[in-house]
């Protein structure tokens, strides 16, 4: 019998290769930093029964016209807004995604933004490299306490679950928002469900988890940041287009937000002359939520456990449409 065809669209860690050469015959683009053209994804697509892709490929009815054999994409990402889901569906193309193991990296990221951009840690940093560190002062660089706020998060999934836990050791008060209420996670943290307008006026830090769809791009703009404390911190670990950037930066400069801590852009990714770097009350990481050593090695794994299964007829472990598996 013929092997599977394979092709990743990313130099990948050899486990996550190796995973996929069992069962498939495999090609990789060899680059690990430069994305594969447009053109290139598509030859790459039109020899495929599937596709081992990152969150920068665009797969859409373009590529699945291109693509008669493709049978399965793996993303290797939770999120999947580069992915036409109902296009893929409509072809009975399986997408997998990798839920779950990058949960407490992500998590930890956020918390990284709310406790760098509250403290004003890459400020103080910018300011000893610019040689301005001058005598103590008592009001120097004051920020906002962590401890005993009230921390809110918007979108209660596994990773907007995992940032609420975190908050027991600092002893704050929890507020989620999500499109339904979240029984267990009430059960677990003590967080208490509030409408967006509320969550947006209560936190002292609010951190975004949504996923990026069409009820949530755009989800944050001038009449969100004006509800929010002059003294309160915003962060995005999500997409950035569930946040209207102008409208932030405009926030920013009146201090309501008082500070933000950002994973993601509307654009990525963004320059040294993106206007929200001019801002002292900024705190900006390029996308590296999951960017833990163990955790995208676990990703690329996951994607390559997914894909195997899938081309081979076995029970892919984390399918987004298994609907299309009949
Ligand atoms: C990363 O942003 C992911 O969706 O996994």
């Amino acid at each position: 019998m013929t092997r599977p065809r394979a092709y990743i669209t990313r130099r990948l860690p050899d486990a996550a290769v190796e995973i996929l050469r069992r069962d498939c015959e495999v090609e990789m683009w060899p680059e690990e930093q430069t994305p594969m053209p447009r053109e290139a994804l598509l030859r790459a697509a039109a020899g495929a029964d599937g596709l081992l892709t990152i969150l920068v490929d665009r797969i859409d009815q373009d590529l699945l016209d291109a693509a008669p054999r493709l049978r399965a994409v793996a993303n290797m990402a939770v999120g999947y807004d580069n992915v036409d889901l109902p296009a893929l569906t409509r072809r009975g193309v399986l997408l997998t995604n990798t839920p779950g193991v990058l949960t407490e990296t992500t998590a930890d990221l956020a918390w990284a933004l709310m406790l760098a951009a509250g403290r004003r840690v890459v400020e103080g940093q910018k300011l000893i490299e610019a040689g301005g560190w001058g005598p103590w002062y008592p009001m120097q660089m004051v920020g906002q306490d962590i401890y005993g706020a009230t921390l809110g998060v918007v979108g209660a999934g596994r990773i907007g679950a995992a940032v609420l836990r975190r908050a027991r050791g600092f002893g704050m008060s929890l507020r989620y928002h999500n499109r339904r209420p979240a029984p267990a996670i009430e059960a677990e943290t003590g967080a208490q469900y509030r409408d967006l307008d509320a969550i947006l006026a209560e936190a002292d830090f609010l951190v975004v988890t949504v996923p990026l769809g069409p009820e949530t791009r755009g989800m944050f703009g001038a009449a969100q940041f004006a509800q929010m404390k002059p003294t309160s911190v915003f962060v995005n670990v999500s997409r950035g287009p569930v946040v209207r950037e102008a409208d932030l930066e405009a926030a920013l400069r009146v201090g309501r937000p008082w500070a933000a801590g950002l994973d993601v852009f509307e654009r990525e990714p963004i320059g040294a002359d993106h206007p929200l770097l001019g801002l002292p009350n900024v705190v900006a990481v390029p996308h590296i939520g999951s960017a833990s050593v163990a955790t995208r090695t676990r990703m690329a794994t996951l994607a390559a456990e997914n894909l195997a299964a899938a081309l081979t007829g076995r029970a892919p472990p984390t399918p987004v449409n298994p609907e299309v598996l009949g």
